[in-house]
């Protein structure tokens, strides 16, 4: 089945097979919009101004992850490359723009967008948590990257004149802001008349076994409170149209929710693969001190026997699910 995705505002047109390697499918804007509206509820609640204790909550516990984040920073890159692709793809970004990125953690997008704009270009890596900024700045210096600078603050509040940026992206962070609404208005308002504004999350948790599967072992022996489907984390935004009627109510025109259908793949081992997921995850770090010694053995082993078949081909390969959500400044 092909899938055909037109958009006005450009005439582009993109044809692809349902069944190839990063397989997609779109929710034209009609049938996005329907579901945004079921979202009313959720958007009518929606909070709007910046709450500092919260704020803290999600900066500290990303504080304690940067050495995480900096630890498998080529892993992560990799893995997460095709989000950035994706990125890339539905803000439109190419040589010489300007482009913001917003939570650029230990270094992505920003330091692929880098390279890509080209030295008439240039990207602002933003990030509330200094020691992630740290991490990617020194990153940048390695790589000897002259078009990239770096601005410690969060994605509800940026430091930026208006119409500053070609295209403002996000990978993997809208989930964390402390108020979403904020964050879409913020990032609308410092990209030009017409320039994209474009986020990764991910999907529902059923569709990312990367994610659900240690979760899971470890959840059958730590007990975890309820969570709050709109507090700060990873799947906070899986549910369709849900960030896309954010952007719609932060006033984004032409929005469009891609599902982007990928292998996270890495060439590591069954056992690494254990170690990355329980220090790259703060909840998973806090929740693995609740399991004695004598449990982690079953908790590993109840893990590795759901993970071994994404390892059969002797390297890491996990199906995952996102959703890159963009829109336009009107
Ligand atoms: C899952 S990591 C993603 C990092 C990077 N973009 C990547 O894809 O590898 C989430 C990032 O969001 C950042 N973050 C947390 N709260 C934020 C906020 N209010 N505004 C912007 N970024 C935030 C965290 O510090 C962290 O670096």
């Amino acid at each position: 089945m092909t899938l055909l995705k037109t958009e006005p505002s450009t005439g582009r047109q993109q044809n692809e097979s349902q069944s190839s390697a990063g397989q997609r499918q779109e929710f034209l804007n009609g049938e996005r919009r329907a579901r945004a509206r079921e979202m009313g509820d959720f958007l009518a609640n929606l909070k709007t101004g910046m709450n500092p204790e919260a704020q803290n909550k999600v900066v500290n516990a990303w504080q304690e992850s940067a050495r995480y984040w900096e630890k498998y920073r080529a892993l992560i890159a990799q893995m997460f490359a095709p989000l950035t692709a994706g990125l890339i793809e539905e803000a439109r970004i190419g040589i010489g723009q300007k482009v913001l990125d917003i939570g650029g953690g230990s270094g992505e997008p920003s330091l692929t967008i880098a390279e890509i704009v080209g030295p008439s270009g240039s990207v602002m890596y933003t990030d509330p948590v200094a020691g992630m900024v740290e991490s990617a700045q020194a990153e940048a210096g390695r790589r000897a990257l002259a078009n990239i600078e770096f601005n410690q603050c969060s994605g509800d509040d940026l430091p930026f004149a208006d119409a500053t940026f070609d295209a403002a992206v996000g990978r993997l962070s809208a989930m964390f802001f402390v108020d979403p609404l904020a964050g879409v208005r913020e990032a609308l308002r410092v990209v030009r008349d017409d320039g994209y504004v474009s986020f990764a999350v991910w999907g529902p948790k059923e569709a990312n076994p990367f994610f659900s599967i240690v979760n899971d072992a470890v959840d059958r022996f730590v007990e975890s409170p309820k969570e709050d489907p709109d507090a700060p984390d990873a799947f906070r935004f899986a549910d369709r149209g849900k960030l896309a009627g954010i952007l719609e109510k932060a006033g984004a025109e032409n929005v469009i929710e891609r599902e982007l259908n990928f292998q996270i793949e890495a060439p590591i081992a069954l056992d690494q693969f254990w170690q990355l997921r329980t220090e790259m995850s703060e909840s998973l770090r806090k929740k693995m001190t609740d399991i004695t010694p004598a449990r982690l053995p079953i908790v590993k082993q109840a893990a590795a026997d759901a993970a071994k078949k994404y390892f059969a081909s002797g390297k890491m390969s996990f199906p995952a699910q996102a959703l890159i959500v963009t829109g336009r400044k009107r």
